[in-house]
């Protein structure tokens, strides 16, 4: 191992080469204070989008960067499947007892209808899969542990914006797996000495409420780009108790989500005073990232109009199973707590957006950039 690694903590991401984990990592890298180690199995991502990581942070480096900075800018990566705990054991066995200073837990399979179709390779991949992290993170000493989560876990919520103490009250068999997961975290915190923090994502793309497709943004943005057959948008449903009657979501920039990881992350340093007021022995807080200001589908079709300049024709068809009113979150803790705070509005996300998908067009070489 280089010898430049020493002064940086070495951070595990697991689903580094994914949406949000890349993202994850650029927002590490940043800093130059964390080495950061990959692990992804390339299920639904590609390791060239830590290449191009790479380079982004090297490119960024000032002049007279340190050893320790250039090491911060490269990514140890490794091949593994989180559903192999001896693979798992075999990455943390590389750093040894104590070395890989946090986890953040990024990976998992996240399509809400697809869960429904596969459910056990559903709570394999994302519940079985964390146990096995934490046992390893155990044998290895490794103790601060963040945890990407999802709306999903609150399936309708009584209150909105939705605050940390709602019920978790999941539908689908994926909004489940993340359930279990975050009990399985709360328990293991009364258990043991561990230092664990956990972050709830309100953010939306499974429950589509216009179009079929996982990624409501991302459809709408093939349509602009004519890769859509039948460029018309189905709304579904404009009679919820929502302003103008489509359902309503908490739309927040992937760089903002990926700055509360790093915050969160950072909360678990020891001089960190987070847990001081945990009501029980526990070391384990929940998190709800958002804007805390929901946009309605009609909103949404709107800013992307904007961006992209494409006249987007939408219909209104009947409400879908699944689907509910408004899911905004309550972002009032960890803006307090961890001092996060969305800088970016709709429209900048509109905006990077519709340049990432249009620089992607022009440099079809280059899949990814953040
Ligand atoms: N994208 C969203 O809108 C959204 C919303 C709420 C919550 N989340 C949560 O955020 C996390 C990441 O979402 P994303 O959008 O980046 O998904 P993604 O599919 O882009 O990334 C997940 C990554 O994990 C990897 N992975 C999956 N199973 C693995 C395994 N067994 N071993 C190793 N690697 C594995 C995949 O290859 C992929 O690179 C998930 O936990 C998801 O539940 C995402």
């Amino acid at each position: 191992m280089a010898v430049t690694d020493t002064s940086l903590k070495r951070v595990l991401v697991t689903g580094g080469a994914g949406y949000i984990g890349s993202h994850v990592i650029y927002a590490l890298q940043k800093t130059r204070r964390y080495k950061v180690i990959c692990l992804d199995n390339y299920h639904n991502s590609q390791p060239k989008a830590l290449t191009r990581l790479e380079q982004i942070a090297t490119d960024a480096l000032p002049e007279g960067a340190t050893a320790a900075d250039k090491a911060s800018a490269i990514i140890d990566v490794h091949k593994c499947d989180l559903t192999q705990p001896e693979q798992i054991r075999a990455v943390f066995k590389k750093y040894g007892k104590g070395g890989i200073w946090g986890v953040i837990h990024v990976a998992a399979y996240k399509a809400v209808g697809e869960s429904t179709e596969i459910p056990v390779t559903y709570y394999h991949n994302n519940v079985s899969a964390t146990i096995f992290l934490l046992q390893v993170m155990d044998d290895f000493d490794c103790t601060r542990f963040v945890y990407s989560s999802s709306a999903t876990v609150y399936g309708t919520p009584p209150k909105v914006p939705i605050p940390e103490s709602t019920r978790l009250q999941a539908d689908s068999p994926y909004g489940k797996s993340k359930v279990m997961a975050e009990t399985i975290i709360d328990d293991l915190t009364h258990g043991t000495p561990l230092l664990y923090a956990l972050i709830t994502i309100v953010d939306e793309k499974e429950y589509s409420p216009t179009h079929e497709m996982a990624s409501y943004l991302l459809a709408i943005l093939q349509m602009a780009v004519g890769r859509v057959k039948d460029p018309v948008l189905k709304v579904f449903g404009n009679d919820y108790p929502t302003p103008d009657g489509t359902c309503v979501r908490d739309y927040l920039h992937v760089l903002d989500l990926a700055e509360g990881h790093l915050l969160a992350l950072d909360a678990l340093a020891p001089e960190s005073k987070l847990f001081d007021n945990c009501p029980t022995e526990a070391r384990y807080k929940a998190y709800n990232l958002g804007r805390g200001q929901g946009s309605s589908v009609l909103q949404i079709v709107e800013a992307m109009r904007k961006a992209t300049g494409f006249d987007y024709k939408t219909e209104i068809v009947g409400r879908r199973r699944g689907d509910v009113p408004d899911l905004t979150a309550d972002p009032t803790l960890a803006e307090k707590e961890l001092g996060f705070k969305a800088k970016q509005d709709l429209e900048t996300a509109c905006r990077d957006l519709w340049n990432w998908q249009t620089k992607k067009k022009k440099k079809k070489k280059e899949q990814w950039t953040p």
